[in-house]
Order: structure tokens, then C-alpha cells, then sequence
């Protein structure tokens, strides 16, 4: 099959740019990577890309198709070039190109240093032998253990874009991997840590580092994860934590979101009275209701009982996070063999599945005799 892409080239040493188009013999079967090894073997030995494993767990062949980040051992060149286009390659996005689709990885790694990538031995509580950590525990930290280092969630980063001294969703991912760790004992360390400036709350949510992590690690859960265990054990200063605290109060009280309340409650008083100006600007479009009396939704009671059935089912912190929870799939192996789980819940290692009132499980019998 000949197969067409056009390559971003870029010259460290003189800051030269230019969009090169190449063609080039390859296999139905070959991938991104086998096809710029063509490139390179065949038509222009000066290309410069990164590559060692060819399969998928080393992290070094990140790099951006038609503008989004992927590993390009993981990409089939045919599924690239089928609808008739020419793929544009480039270089990953916020780390600075060292040469054609080489990123300079520093940034990187001084972040994920930041976060302390490694266990702080509980010292509280020593073990002897062994420390053996149950299989349920350790699958809290499943997703976030399958990160390669590959940077290309970084790559998409919209916070990162406008501050680069954001920690970022690789180095928040692998911090949850250590705060979900029941063996760390920095947990709260971390968690205030984390909760500062350029940390868990700058993150913007536009779920990119999701939608391009091609290992399945969801950083944004992780991110999400972080937050509500800081909030679980009262690190909430950060104005992202009085936001999310806001919500559920609000929600909580009068089943609506009380935005009016919102500035007061998140950025305290004395913003609130600076902003009075923009807000009565606002006023005649209707967008600021007034405060008192607060309105009361309809159907609160609703919003009453999610409140308290999420309080029941015990789904504080990590645990409450539901976006997590599609992780169970990788963890199924044995969905869909017969005689085995049915859905990831089903598994002894799951989560507790969340559950609807009527569908309360039976509270578990304890033998007569026993205590
Ligand atoms: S969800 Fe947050 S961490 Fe992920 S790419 Fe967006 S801003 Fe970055
Ligand atoms: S979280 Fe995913 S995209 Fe980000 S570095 Fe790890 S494996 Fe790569
Ligand atoms: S070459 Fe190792 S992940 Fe692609």
C-alpha cells in the first residue's frame, strides 16, 4: 500500500519550521511508527521521532495526528489515510520540540518529581514479613498504575496550555496512584500539597487528557479522585473546593444551584462586595436572582434523598467518584465467560455498586452466637 503523510519538520538550531510531505511503501498491517520507519529507512534519514518497544508500554513514540496526541506504535496507518486524507504528523503539544517530533520530556519529569512518585512507608503501623495489601484496596489504584509516561495527556492539556506550571493529569494521576496506595502513609501530605496553587483544582475539566490517554488511566477520574479525598479529610481552602462544597449544599438545601451565593461562599466577602458592580450589571438580563427568599425546586425532596442515599452507600472521597468506575471493565477479565461475572460488580474485587432505594441490599445476617 503507498500511503502519503505530511510531517511537521523543525530545526532546533535554527528554529526553522516547515510542513513536509512524504510518500512512502508499507504493509496493510504497519502502523504510524512502522510507517515513519519507512520514512526514515527509505526517503529522508534526517527525521527525527522517538520509538523503543513497538508495543505500547514504553511511553516514547507520543506524538499528534491531524492535531491530537497518540503512540504511534498504537496507531494503524491504514485507518489514518482510508477516508482519503493526508495525515498531518506534528510534535506533542506543550513540551518544547527539540527536533521534527522529538519533545524535550523535561517538564515532564520535573513535574511528576514534584508530586514525590514513590512510596512513603507507613511507619504507624509496622508490618512484619510481607506487607500484603488486599486485592480490593489495590484495585483503587488499578487505572492509575497502567500510565506509561507517555505525556500524551499533557500533550492536550488546556490548563497546562495557559500555565505551564500546571502539575498536569500525568503527575496528578500518579499522585492518586499513591494516595489510593493503602500502604502510603503521606496521604494528607500529599493531599494538601496537591491542593495548592497549580494543583488539582486548575484543572479545568475538558476531560482531553481522557479522551487521549491511550493506556485507559482516565486522569481527569484521578484528578476528580484527588479532590474528593482532600474534601473527605477538610482540605477545602482552595476556591475550587468551596465551589464544588457550594454545589452540594445548594443542591442539597434547595435542590438548585444558588448562584447568587456562589461569589460570597467561594471567594469570600470582600470579592462579593468588589463584584457587586458586575453583578448589577447582570441584574437586568435576569441573571442574578435575588438571594432571599431563596427558591425552593419543586421535587428538593429528590435532591434531599440522593444526598442522603450517597451519604448511606458510604461513597465518600474516591470512592463517590462514578467516572472511576469504568475501570471495573479492565479489571472483568472474566466478563463473558461462561460461568464467570456478568458485569465488573459482579466481581468480589468491585467497588460497592451503588444502588437505588428500592433496590437495597439485604443488611448481611450475623450467625446467632456470634460476636
Ligand atoms: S481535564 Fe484537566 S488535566 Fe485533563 S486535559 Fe483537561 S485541564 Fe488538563
Ligand atoms: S496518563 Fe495516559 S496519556 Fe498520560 S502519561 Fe500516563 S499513559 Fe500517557
Ligand atoms: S514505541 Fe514504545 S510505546 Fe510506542
Amino acid at each position: 500500500m503507498n500511503v502519503e503523510l505530511k510531517i511537521w519538520r523543525y530545526d532546533g538550531s535554527t528554529g526553522e519550521r516547515a510542513l513536509k510531505q512524504y510518500a512512502v511503501d508499507v504493509s496493510d498491517e504497519a502502523t504510524l511508527l512502522d510507517t515513519l520507519d519507512a520514512v526514515k529507512d527509505k526517503v529522508d534519514g534526517t527525521l527525527a521521532y522517538r520509538k523503543s518497544c513497538r508495543m505500547m508500554i514504553c511511553g516514547s513514540c507520543g506524538m499528534r495526528v491531524n492535531g491530537g496526541a497518540v503512540l504511534a506504535c498504537k496507531t494503524r496507518i491504514l485507518d489514518l489515510v482510508s477516508d482519503g486524507r493526508v495525515p498531518v504528523i506534528s510534535a506533542m503539544g506543550n513540551l518544547p520540540v527539540v527536533k521534527d517530533l522529538v519533545v524535550d520530556m523535561d517538564p515532564f519529569w520535573q513535574k511528576m518529581q514534584a508530586i514525590q512518585p514513590y512510596l512513603e512507608p507507613r511507619l504507624d503501623a509496622p508490618v512484619e514479613g510481607e506487607n500484603i495489601v488486599p486485592q480490593e484496596r489495590m484495585n483503587a489504584i488499578h487505572k492509575e498504575s497502567l500510565c506509561i509516561n507517555c505525556g500524551c495527556c499533557v500533550s492536550e492539556c488546556n490548563s497546562m496550555e495557559s500555565d505551564p506550571d500546571f502539575l498536569g493529569p500525568a503527575a496528578l494521576a500518579k499522585g492518586f496512584r499513591f494516595v489510593g496506595d493503602a500502604r502510603d502513609g503521606a496521604t494528607i501530605e500529599r493531599l494538601e500539597r496537591y491542593s495548592e496553587e497549580h494543583g488539582i483544582w486548575d484543572c479545568t475539566r475538558c476531560y482531553f487528557c481522557n479522551e487521549r490517554c491511550p493506556k485507559g488511566v482516565d486522569p481527569r477520574d484521578a484528578i476528580a479522585k484527588l479532590g474528593a479525598e482532600a474534601m473527605k479529610v477538610g482540605i477545602d481552602r482552595d476556591m475550587g473546593a468551596k465551589h464544588a462544597k457550594w454545589f452540594v449544599t445548594s443542591a442539597k438545601t434547595t435542590g438548585w444551584l444558588r448562584e447568587t451565593e456562589l461569589v460570597p461562599k467561594t471567594q469570600g466577602v470582600v470579592k462579593a462586595i468588589k463584584e457587586i458592580k458586575f453583578a448589577m450589571s447582570l441584574l437586568p438580563k435576569g441573571k442574578v436572582p435575588p438571594p432571599f427568599p431563596p427558591h425552593v425546586a419543586a421535587d428538593v425532596n429528590e435532591s434531599r434523598a440522593l444526598y442522603d442515599l450517597v451519604k448511606t452507600q458510604g461513597r465518600d472521597g474516591a470512592a463517590g467518584i462514578v467516572q472511576g468506575e469504568k475501570a471495573l471493565l479492565h479489571l472483568s477479565e472474566d466478563v463473558g465467560i461462561p460461568g464467570g461475572p456478568t458485569h465488573p460488580y459482579d466481581d468480589p474485587r468491585s467497588f460497592v455498586k451503588p444502588y437505588l432505594p428500592e433496590d437495597e441490599p439485604e443488611p448481611e445476617q450475623t450467625p446467632a452466637g456470634a460476636n
